[in-house]
């Protein structure tokens, strides 16, 4: 009696953290492609602006800007465009999440 009130609970549990790991993991390979400029975890070690410790509102606006051309860009505009509202948000999170 007790386990056939339990299991239900539990498969609910495993569906919601399941779904949460997909959605980080998409985020971090989303997030690796600006590595290449932006340096790993967008700690730059050159010239290109760093993305680390930056806010996801902060990143969510600046690729939103640059894919509109609402910010002045040589090459994020390009960069930008390729991403939907739902991955720039993902990429924004992943970002800020960043210890
Ligand atoms: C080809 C190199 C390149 C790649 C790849 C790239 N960036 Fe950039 N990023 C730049 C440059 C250069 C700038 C400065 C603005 C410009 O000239 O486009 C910039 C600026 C930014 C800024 C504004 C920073 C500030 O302080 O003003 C953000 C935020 C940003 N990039 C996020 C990202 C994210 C997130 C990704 C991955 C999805 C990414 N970038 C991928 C080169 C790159």
């Amino acid at each position: 009696m007790r386990i056939q009130l339990i299991k239900p609970v539990l498969i609910i549990l495993f569906c919601s953290t399941s779904l949460q790991a997909t959605e980080i993991t998409r985020g971090v390979m989303l997030s690796n492609s600006c590595a290449a400029c932006h340096g790993t975890d967008g700690k730059s070690p050159g010239a290109i602006p760093s993305i680390y410790g930056k806010t996801s509102e902060f990143v969510s606006q600046a690729l939103m800007d640059f894919r509109e051309g609402k910010r002045p860009a040589s090459v994020m505009g390009r960069h930008a465009s390729g991403y939907s509202d739902e991955e720039i948000q993902m990429i924004a999170e992943y970002f800020s999440s960043l210890p």
